[in-house]
Order: C-alpha cells, then sequence, then structure tokens
C-alpha cells in the first residue's frame, strides 16, 4: 500500500474530461432543475417534523427556527451555487473535495452522502408507507401491519423480530423510481414536475384556506418561556427546532448531482439551486405561521400535524382533509426520486476516478443514465426500508449533510486562494465570511444533535476508511497517473 499522496488533488481540468468520456444528457433547464430542487426539499420534514418542534421546542417561534435553518442553508446553497456552476459534474461534494481537499477527503465525503442520499431515501420511504397505509384506510382497503412493517427492530435489549414480514409500500415506491430513473434523466424530471405541482398546490391551499381559521390567541406567546432545560422553549428551544428542522431543507443541495445533465449549467445550476431554496423556506415560513395560528403548538405532536390543523378548523376545511395525504404522497414521493437520483450519480463519479469498480461507472447506451448504480441504489435502499428499523437514521441523515456543507463551505474558501483566476460564472458573495458563517451554522446543527448519531457518525465513516484502504487507494486512477 502506498501511503504517499492520500492528499492528491484532481485538476479541475480533468474533472470536467468526465464529461467529455462519459457523457450523460444534457437536457435539464432552469425550471426542470428548481423543480428537482423542490422536489428534493419539500416531503417528511414539512409534513412531519414541524409539528413535533413546535410542540416539544420551539411553540410558535418554530417560524424562527425555519428562518434560521434556511439562512444556513442559503450561505451552504450560495458555496455549492459557486462549485456547481464552475465544476459542472455529478459527484457535487464529493468531485468539489477531490479538487480542493484531495483524494481522502473527497473519499470520506463521497462515503458520508450515502448518509444523505441512500439512507435519506429509505427513511423518507418509510414515511410514504405509512401515508399510503393509511390513506387506503380511509378508502376502506386494510393492509396488515405483517406487510407494511419491518420485520427487525431494535430496542433497549437488542435486536429483536417485529413478527412483520416487510415493509412492502417502501420496497414498492423505491422500485417504480428506480425504473424511471433507469429510464432517463427526462422521464425523471418530467415526473417530478407533475408530482411536485401536486404538493405545491395542496400546501398553498393549506396556506390560503387554512388562513381563514387562525386564531391569533394560538400565536402568543410567540416564543413560550424556556422551561429550564436547554431546548425547551425558548432561545435555546428555537435553535434545537432549527437543528431537528434542518430535515426539512435536506435535499436542494441534490441539484447539483444533477449538474452533468444541465442544459447551461454555468447559468441554470445557481438558479436551480438558490431558486428552489427560496421557494420552499418562504412555504414553510407560511406553513408554520397558519398551523401554530389555527391549533395551540402543544397539540402538534403527531405524526401528521397538518391533518391535525384541519382537523382543529372544523367543517370547514374538511374537504382539505383527503388532500393533505394526497399532498404527503406526492411530497414523500419526489423526494424519494431526487435523493435515488443523486446517489447514483455519486458512485458514478467515484467509480471513474477508480475509487469504486468501474463497473459502476457504466452509463446505458440509450438511455444514457448510470444505470448499473441506480439499480444498486435501489435494491439497497429498498433492503434498508423493507427490513429494518429506519428510526434511528434520520439523524445519521442530517448529520452526513451538515457535515458535506461544512467541507463545501471550506472548499469554496481554499479554491478561491489555490485557483483565484478561474473563471466564475457564478460568485458566492462576501467570500470568505459567508462559506466561514455556512461551515459555522452547519458545525453547530451538528453539535445540536444527540452524541449517539455523532458515535454513528464515525463508526460509518471508519467502515469507508477501511475499504478506502483495501481498495480506492490500490486502484485510484489519479495516483496510476
Ligand atoms: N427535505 C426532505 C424531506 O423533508 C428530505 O423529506
Amino acid at each position: 500500500m502506498n501511503l504517499s499522496n492520500l492528499f492528491i488533488k484532481k485538476e479541475i481540468e480533468k474533472i470536467l474530461l468526465t464529461d467529455r468520456e462519459k457523457p450523460l444528457n444534457r437536457v435539464l433547464g432552469p425550471i426542470n432543475l428548481t423543480l428537482i430542487g423542490i422536489g428534493g426539499i419539500i416531503g417528511a420534514g414539512i409534513f412531519v417534523l414541524t409539528g413535533q418542534a413546535a410542540a416539544m421546542y420551539a411553540g410558535p417561534a418554530i417560524v424562527i427556527s425555519f428562518i434560521i435553518s434556511a439562512i444556513g442553508c442559503a450561505f451552504a446553497g450560495l458555496c455549492y451555487a459557486e462549485f456547481a456552476s464552475m465544476i459542472p459534474i455529478a459527484g457535487s461534494a464529493y468531485t468539489y473535495s477531490y479538487a480542493t481537499m484531495g483524494e481522502l477527503f473527497a473519499w470520506i465525503i463521497g462515503w458520508d452522502l450515502i448518509l444523505e442520499y441512500l439512507f435519506g431515501a429509505s427513511t423518507v420511504a418509510v414515511g410514504w408507507s405509512g401515508y399510503v397505509v393509511s390513506f387506503l384506510k380511509d378508502l376502506g382497503i386494510h393492509i396488515p401491519q405483517t406487510l407494511s412493517t419491518a420485520p427487525l427492530a431494535y430496542g433497549k435489549e437488542g435486536w429483536y423480530t417485529t413478527g412483520a414480514i416487510i415493509n412492502l409500500p417502501a420496497v414498492f415506491i423505491i422500485a417504480v423510481v428506480t425504473s424511471i430513473l433507469v429510464i432517463g434523466i427526462k422521464e425523471s424530471a418530467n415526473f417530478n414536475n407533475i408530482i411536485v405541482f401536486i404538493k405545491v398546490m395542496v400546501i398553498i391551499l393549506f396556506i390560503v384556506f387554512g388562513f381563514a381559521y387562525v386564531n391569533k390567541n394560538n400565536w402568543f406567546p410567540f416564543i413560550p418561556p424556556n422551561t429550564g432545560h436547554f431546548g425547551e422553549y425558548g432561545i435555546s428551544g428555537i435553535l434545537r427546532g432549527a437543528g431537528v428542522i434542518f430535515f426539512a431543507y435536506i435535499g436542494f443541495d441534490a441539484v447539483s448531482t444533477a449538474a452533468q445533465e444541465a442544459k447551461n449549467p454555468q447559468k441554470d445550476m445557481p438558479i436551480g439551486i438558490m431558486m428552489s431554496l427560496l421557494i420552499s423556506t418562504l412555504l414553510y415560513i407560511l406553513v408554520a405561521l397558519v398551523l401554530t395560528g389555527i391549533v395551540n403548538y402543544k397539540e402538534l405532536n403527531v405524526p401528521d400535524p397538518i391533518a391535525v390543523g384541519i382537523n382543529a378548523a372544523g367543517e370547514g376545511l374538511k374537504w382539505l382533509r383527503p388532500l393533505i395525504k394526497l399532498g404527503a404522497i406526492a411530497g414523500l414521493s419526489s423526494v424519494i426520486l431526487v435523493l435515488i437520483l443523486g446517489q447514483p450519480r455519486i458512485f458514478y463519479a467515484m467509480a471513474n476516478d477508480g475509487l469504486l469498480p468501474s463497473y459502476f461507472g457504466k452509463v446505458h447506451q440509450r438511455f444514457k443514465t448510470p444505470y448499473i448504480t441506480t439499480i444498486i441504489t435501489g435494491i439497497v435502499a429498498s433492503i434498508l426500508a423493507g427490513f429494518f428499523p429506519i428510526s434511528i437514521l434520520g439523524e445519521m441523515v442530517s448529520i452526513g449533510t451538515l457535515f458535506a456543507f461544512t467541507l463545501v463551505c471550506i472548499g469554496i474558501i481554499i479554491l478561491r486562494k489555490t485557483d483565484p483566476n478561474r473563471p466564475r460564472a457564478f460568485k458566492t458573495p462576501f467570500v470568505p465570511y459567508i462559506p466561514i458563517l455556512g461551515a459555522l451554522i452547519s458545525l453547530l446543527q451538528m453539535f445540536s444533535l444527540p452524541p449517539a448519531t455523532w458515535f454513528r457518525l464515525l463508526i460509518w465513516l471508519g467502515i469507508g476508511l477501511f475499504i478506502y484502504f483495501i481498495y480506492g487507494i490500490n486502484n485510484s486512477r489519479l495516483r496510476k497517473t
């Protein structure tokens, strides 16, 4: 094993060559890219976590938590936008780290991104299954628990079996989106456009019609007094709320994994990343305001807070009830689609660099998609979602994503120093302040997560390093040249 050159950097010119050697289909314009971003962002976070975060941590001030988290994401988003327009290659943060911090960091971040994309897709698929089972039940169709929950569970005593066989709906949705993703990026974008339209319409209906039922008394006190424990209301509650609902923003960075399929990445990558973040933030703030206005925050600690909000409004909003479930199902479907879109493109970039077997980098002749990695991602995600208890994975998804954000922000500062003259179609403003703040806010949110999550992150990265030292280090194309 040759331990020299662990931090070898890949020149940007070389990175850009991938596009000529193994091109993907450049068909996406600014609207499709923005909708891919919204598709990845709006999902379980707003439909599930908002209520819990308001009830347990922030009260109506969850609105402020949403704003704080959005600011952190916007800073990281500006850094992603600069990189994605300058290096429009599928690997996202993995590729940017290769150019700025070298191979070992690139590998670590590529491995880390599995937490965001693959584990994220599995987590959201389980949420999707819950909503679909409940929706079908309303229609009189009963799916037995043995076929809609995981057979394995983990508790204080360790692993045990639940008596269930498989979470079939979760496996089903992953199989459907994986098939669409194999068939083509254009087809996937069209499918995404339709479901994004449905979920955004439902959210707008909730905001517009829900507003009439707001009881302003529910907004007071806007920041409930702290109970004496860190994170239970007050300012610290707002911060903890921000850490929890960060999950709701994950997905805008997935736009950058589609950079190699954008018609005009220099201009459209920044638009896709920033517009999707902006639109989602506005919708989130309005939903949080209306929700905590219709119903007292204390009643929102439920898995379906928006449905509870509608019920609280009484008969007047009854017509909206089935639509909300439909909106949530649509929302969660597009998140799964976008996350399973992102993962294979990162694997594809890693395989092209020799850090994963080259077979992974194959592009389908007719469909022009990285189909091998798409299918592998789909299979692993359905095994995770179908058989394993994944409740603990939600926090892993957040910590993994925040880690990537931190490195991307630092990467911008490094590249401005090491390669100041490279043309940048989009420049992050106020460098180094915005990247430093972006990295600091991401780190702060990482520290607000429980120690067990850190421990799991370290174990995960340890496994990754082990694989690098037995495979990647010997097969890296860059180290061989
Ligand atoms: N932001 C995505 C969601 O909330 C991951 O489901």
